[in-house]
């Protein structure tokens, strides 16, 4: 071969050379909301969630609820049985908030390990009809809660019938959420998966006391994905995606740097019969590839290096709890989402199932 085709070879070897596929390296992330249900079901969610997050906020709405301190600490036992060995992963405990929720268990439940209380209006989403019926009657055991450092999580929308669906959360705001903050200023409240661009705009100029977790299904769509060629149960969750112009302000939220925006996932499987039916349950199920849905929504907005504040940092110092050591990496590399996992007796169709996700999480995490 002459010199010139070597040169020539050389070349076209190094143009065909593969690119090199984007990744992301962060801190291990949390989960600040999550339901993952129990019985058989853990056994599937438990290990996806436990492959991605190194921690994560159980919601108590379990029938019955979690209403007392043994009641969590007996959960948090089944839920640990269902991580997978050599996989670590902490459950951190919540009790749900009832009429009746006496003072004295807030208390037990600090003991326990529980670090937070949930507040269902009666009636506003999946299990909450032993929800709170009206705040005032709950005061007692907001002061010790206020005393004792347990935070207060919030569902935040009212619920009369009169009230538009769409509206029910920016209608919470101006009728619960300020004056339950004037009366509690340092009771350390999060704003559960926030939907509207009032909510971001109200935490965002809100003190230290209140934050707000955001989930990546309400980043990445509008309502419009509840209709696209027919009606989509698998979309449908409570508080129900708005307009796109929402849309924009929780993604502007989520990337601004803003301490007080963190991940919570909320995600809420149901089984899919139970969806797929005349009155679908209210729940999507992301849990299969939360991270991956986040980087794909911060991704799309010019943000990647803004996921790991959010993703990782910020919920852990609103919590006082320390951020994580360990690293994960995510890879720029499409995959196809299984079409459902094993559900109990019953099958679970997560969001974008069948579909191709753009980011992958690598299996393995390190220190
Ligand atoms: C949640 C569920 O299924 O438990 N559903 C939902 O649509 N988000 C309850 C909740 O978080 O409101
Ligand atoms: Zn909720
Ligand atoms: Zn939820």
């Amino acid at each position: 071969m002459s010199k010139a085709t070597i040169q020539a070879t050389i070349q076209r070897m190094t143009s065909a050379a593969p690119t090199p596929i984007p990744s992301l390296t962060l801190t291990r992330p949390d989960d600040w909301h999550l339901h993952v249900r129990d019985g058989d079901a853990l056994h599937t969610v438990v290990p996806h969630s436990a492959a991605q997050f190194a921690r994560a906020i159980i919601m108590p709405n379990l029938r019955p609820p979690v209403t007392t301190a043994a009641q969590a600490v007996a959960y948090r036992e089944r839920i640990q049985a269902a991580i997978p060995a050599g996989m670590k992963f902490e459950p951190l405990m919540t009790l749900y908030l009832t009429d009746k929720l006496p003072p004295e268990e807030i208390r037990r439940a600090r003991e326990a390990g529980v670090v937070a209380v949930k507040l269902y209006p009666a009636g506003a989403t999946t299990h909450s009809d032993a929800g709170v019926t009206d705040l005032r009657k709950t005061y007692k055991t907001l002061e010790a809660m206020q005393r004792e450092g347990l935070l207060l999580l919030l569902h935040g929308e009212v619920t009369s019938p009169e009230i538009d669906l769409f509206d029910r959360e920016a209608v919470f705001i101006e009728t619960q959420l300020i004056p339950l903050r004037r009366d509690f200023p340092e009771l350390k409240i999060v704003f559960e998966h926030i939907t509207t661009k009032e909510a971001a705009q109200y935490v965002r100029e809100a003190d230290r006391f209140l934050g707000a977790t955001l989930t990546a299904h309400h980043l990445l769509y509008n309502r419009n994905a509840l209709f696209t060629g027919g009606l989509r149960p698998h979309y449908y969750c409570l508080p129900v995606l708005k307009r796109e112009a929402h849309r924009v302000a929780l993604v502007e939220a989520a990337t601004s740097g803003n301490a007080r925006f963190f991940l919570g996932t909320d995600s809420a499987p149901h089984p899919a019969h139970l969806k797929e039916h005349a009155t679908g349950c209210a729940g999507c199920y992301t849990g299969h590839a939360a991270i991956e849905l986040y980087a794909e929504a911060f991704d799309a907005a010019g943000a990647l290096n803004q996921l790991e504040a959010f993703a990782s940092f910020n919920g852990a110092d609103f919590y006082g709890l320390p951020r994580n050591q360990e690293r994960i990496t995510l890879k720029k590399e499409s995959w196809t989402s299984p079409e459902s996992f094993a559900f109990g007796e019953a099958e679970l169709k997560p969001l974008r199932s069948g579909e191709t996700l753009a980011w992958k999480l690598e299996t393995t995490w390190s220190q």
